[in-house]
């Protein structure tokens, strides 16, 4: 599978390092709060359980599914909800765990929504960040790499399904 890639972009060292150092830094800001990591699935799965093992806090998870891509490789910009949360928010400490923040459409969404569900606060850890112009506002608090703006794959992130269990990021052959 790796022979499909074309080049590394962020190795599985780099990607293990930052992780920890988003884990130690969180761990600190959240301490003492109710802390649930929001994980929208599929992509965010792969970096959620191994941001999840370095908060060094009590805390719980919940997931969230929605679809915007269908089998392409750009954003249709209309977001649909697949699965919603188990538990209520009210008043708690949310921290949504993202795979990767492309136009911003997704997250402005979750946000949005969330934002009905009276939590005591709402903010936004994603691994990756496209260097790209996005609506305002919409960014992440906590973000692991900033990439140039290719569509990439591993850690997660899919194409057609494939490929999210490469331990690397990087970029398909075309
Ligand atoms: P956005 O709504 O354009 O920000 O896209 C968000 C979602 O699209 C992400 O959570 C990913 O699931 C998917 N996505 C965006 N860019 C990529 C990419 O380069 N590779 C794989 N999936 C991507
Ligand atoms: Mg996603």
């Amino acid at each position: 599978m790796a022979n499909e890639v074309e080049s590394v972009l962020i190795s599985q060292q780099d990607l293990q390092r930052r992780i920890q150092e988003l884990g130690k830094q969180l761990t600190e800001e959240y301490a003492g709060r109710n802390l649930l990591l929001l994980g929208v699935l599929k992509g965010a799965v792969v970096f959620l359980v191994d941001l999840a093992r370095a908060i060094d806090l009590p805390l719980q998870m919940d997931f969230m599914a929605v679809s915007s891509y269908g089998a392409s490789t750009h954003s249709s910009g209309v977001v649909r909800i697949l699965k919603d949360l188990d538990a209520a928010v009210d008043g708690r400490d949310i921290l949504v765990v993202e795979d990767i923040i492309d136009t911003g459409l997704t997250l402005k969404y979750i946000l949005e929504n969330l934002s009905m569900r009276n939590p005591a606060s709402v903010k936004v850890c994603a691994l990756l960040v496209k260097d790209k112009a996005r609506p305002d506002g919409i960014n992440a608090d906590y973000v692991g790499f900033e990439i140039p703006d290719k569509f990439v794959v591993g850690n997660g992130l899919d194409y057609a399904e494939l490929y999210r269990n490469l331990p690397f990021i990087g970029v398909l052959k075309s």
